[in-house]
């Protein structure tokens, strides 16, 4: 397939890379394809950021039929450009969309449009500490019909934004609400895609944390409401008696790449790790023993980070008297070492542009 460019006319100044939040400024080209029955996935392009022009009765905007990714691009200290596990990315983008019923899309394609895409917006790869151009590949479905089922056509798209810490606490920790009255996801539903409507979900028990001062929901299994899933934006870590444990993938969370890169750095360390099914029970009965030595989450965006205290309930435990604990802190510098290529890469993660 031949991948068209267009240039943008007139290019966007660039934000100051010291004061970068998360997800709020776009760079001056995005990259777009079209799916049709007949045609498949069709007219790669990369073409100016832009609105998109829609039908009110777009089905995305109704039913939610939809997906997306979350990686980043890295500046190293040389200047050079690097991915962090992109394969795995739309790999998982392709699994999302086989629990969405989305046409899949050809993985190696994809990422060797996006490697174009940021040649294209190289300069805007912010370079300050703790930086870096945040990607956003998303595919919706695009007929004009209301009537529910999956739709025929569909855009793919890619958008870039230069970011700096998701949380506002930075690598400072957060506090998380278990909550024991709201779930987002069940075994057998859509919590391990990574589709719109999980995060919709999301929100109602996310303003009840905000409003009591967490950052972020911590979700326990939707049928017993007993075991602990994932976070939010991440997935979640406890180091209990030096042991470290993290909830194992039951469908119903997102299997997490910065995740599988702290369980396999773990191993690689010699550190006991285990996924299993963790209790919110066994997590307070931990810290009663003083057993509870860390919890940390891992993502993308949130790359590694501290939780200082847990509220289930009425009960508030705070974790590691609120300070950042030696694990999460050894991850938290290994990975970024190895995504910034400050560390030899352990194990093929490293995608050179
Ligand atoms: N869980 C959820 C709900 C997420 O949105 C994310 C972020 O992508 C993660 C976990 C962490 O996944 P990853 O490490 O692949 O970014
Ligand atoms: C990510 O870490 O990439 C995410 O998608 C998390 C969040 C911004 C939805």
């Amino acid at each position: 397939m031949q991948l068209t460019v267009t240039k943008a006319e007139k290019l966007k100044a660039k934000p100051d890379d010291s004061k970068l939040g998360f997800g709020t400024i776009f760079t001056d080209h995005m990259f777009n394809m079209d799916y049709n029955p007949d045609d498949g996935w069709h007219n790669p392009r990369i073409e100016p950021y832009g609105s998109f022009n829609m039908d009110p009765a777009t089905m995305v905007l109704h039913y939610g039929q939809g997906v997306f990714e979350g990686l980043k691009a890295y500046r190293t200290d040389s200047g050079a450009l690097q991915l962090f596990r992109p394969q795995d990315n739309f790999k998982r983008l392709n699994n999302s969309s086989r629990i969405m019923c989305i046409p899949q899309i050809d993985e190696a394609f994809a990422l060797a449009a996006l490697k174009q895409l940021l040649t294209v917006e190289k300069d805007w790869v912010p370079s300050a500490p703790g930086t870096s151009l945040y990607i956003r590949p998303t595919i919706i479905a695009t007929d004009p019909y209301l009537g529910v089922r999956a739709s025929y056509t569909y855009r793919f798209f890619i958008i870039l934004s230069p970011v700096g810490a998701y949380y506002a606490e930075g690598f400072n920790p957060v506090k998380i609400w278990v909550t024991p009255h709201h779930v987002r996801a069940v075994s057998g539903g859509v919590g391990e895609a990574k589709t719109p409507g999980n995060y919709a979900a999301s929100l109602y028990a996310g303003e009840q944390a905000h409003t009591q001062g967490y950052t972020q929901v911590l979700w326990l299994c939707g049928v017993e409401r007993k075991y602990v899933e994932e976070v939010g934006a991440m997935n979640i870590f406890f180091v209990i008696d030096g042991k470290l444990i993290t909830p194992m993938l039951t469908g119903s969370i997102l299997p997490g790449i910065t995740r599988d890169s702290v369980i396999k750095l773990a191993k690689l360390w010699g550190i006991d790790v285990a996924e299993r099914k963790i209790s919110i029970h066994e997590v307070f009965d931990a810290h009663a023993a003083g057993k509870l030595d860390e919890i940390f989450g891992s993502g993308t965006a949130a790359v590694i980070s501290p939780v200082g205290e847990i509220k289930y309930g009425e009960k508030v435990i705070s974790v590691g008297d609120g300070k950042v604990g030696p694990i999460a802190n050894r991850f938290y510098t290994e990975l970024t070492n190895i995504q910034f290529g400050k560390t030899e890469d352990p194990a093929g993660w490293i995608e050179p542009l």
